[in-house]
């Protein structure tokens, strides 16, 4: 029997449920019962009448899940998936600024850890970061991790942004050079791009969004012809999906390495022996939470 089959079978035997992150591997993509953007996948966990969820993606997407549904066992088959950007601020390191900005009001992206979370006013992701920050009373904003994201806050609110420097190094290894090529090469397509890409990048964007946005406008868009900015994997689930179009990616170069991590093999041994469970203290989740359903509100 395929490991593929084998996955299905225990799945329907544990009444587990699979969910894969957008940028894995298009394996993983199709034993998964559900594929989204990182905040849409912690959000379904929370819908579901599933107890027992196989979340295939990086750490703090599965923390996020186990943060809004405390109740659920939440697998992450590859402790080592864990996102470079995420782990680029620290607890010690955002209190110190914090100290430095007492007036400041934190808002962490939702590639964060838990502990990080837990420190913060409020989350955001890539789609709501504008909302979310307009809607704080604060005029002051440390803005966490991502230095391209707030940069993109940034130039659309009217207010103080204290951004962190962190980055993600498949977004930020886009080029200028790269989108003009692809742009002279293909004249009558769209771009569309990842806030988390450097400026210059997302100044030549037609459309901007979160990775659940792109699938969107794949889908809805009358173009034929697609330039994505953001990990290859994403492009190979579009083209997949939408076969009258063809969707370029604006770099082979935007890999991230961490997402293919997980495996079918990995998948398969955390469904037998319902490994790696995500456990997060009860004090730490209270307070992330809290973060969380804030942007929730909003
Ligand atoms: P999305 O929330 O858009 O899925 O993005 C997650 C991510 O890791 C982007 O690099
Ligand atoms: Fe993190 Fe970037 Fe990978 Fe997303 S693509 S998980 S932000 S390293």
């Amino acid at each position: 029997m395929s490991l593929k089959q084998k996955i299905l079978d225990l799945k329907k035997q544990k009444d587990a449920i699979i969910l894969a992150h957008n940028y894995q591997r298009q394996e993983i993509q199709k034993i998964a019962d559900y594929i989204g953007d990182s905040l849409g996948l912690s959000q379904k966990v929370s819908q579901l009448n599933k107890d027992l969820v196989v979340f295939c993606g990086v750490k703090f997407m599965a923390e996020s899940a186990a943060i809004l549904s405390p109740n659920k066992k939440i697998l992450l088959p590859n402790k080592q998936s864990k996102c470079p950007m995420a782990r680029m601020v620290t607890p010690k390191g955002l209190k110190e600024l914090k100290e430095k900005n007492p007036k400041a009001a934190i808002v962490s992206y939702v590639n964060t850890t838990a502990k990080i979370k837990a420190l913060s006013d409020i989350c955001c992701t890539s789609s709501n970061a504008i909302k979310v920050t307009k809607s704080l009373d604060k005029q002051k904003i440390i803005f966490v991790p991502d230095k391209n994201l707030a940069n993109y806050v940034n130039k659309r609110v009217e207010k103080q942004i204290i951004p962190w420097k962190g980055y993600c190094p498949t977004h930020d290894n886009i080029t200028e050079q790269e989108v003009k090529k692809a742009k002279e090469k293909n004249p009558k397509a769209i771009v569309t791009a990842h806030p988390e890409c450097k400026e210059e990048v997302l100044n030549q964007a037609d459309h901007i969004s979160s990775t659940g946005g792109m699938v969107d406008l794949a889908k809805e868009t009358k173009k034929s012809k697609i330039l994505v900015g953001t990990e290859l994997d994403l492009v190979n689930r579009l083209n997949r999906e939408n076969k009258d179009k063809e969707f370029i990616p604006l770099s082979q170069n935007a890999f991230c390495q961490n997402m293919k991590k997980i495996t079918l093999k990995n998948t398969y041994e955390a469904l037998k022996k319902e490994k790696f469970e995500i456990n997060i203290t009860t004090e730490t989740r209270k307070k992330a939470k809290k973060a969380l359903e804030k942007m929730l509100e909003v």
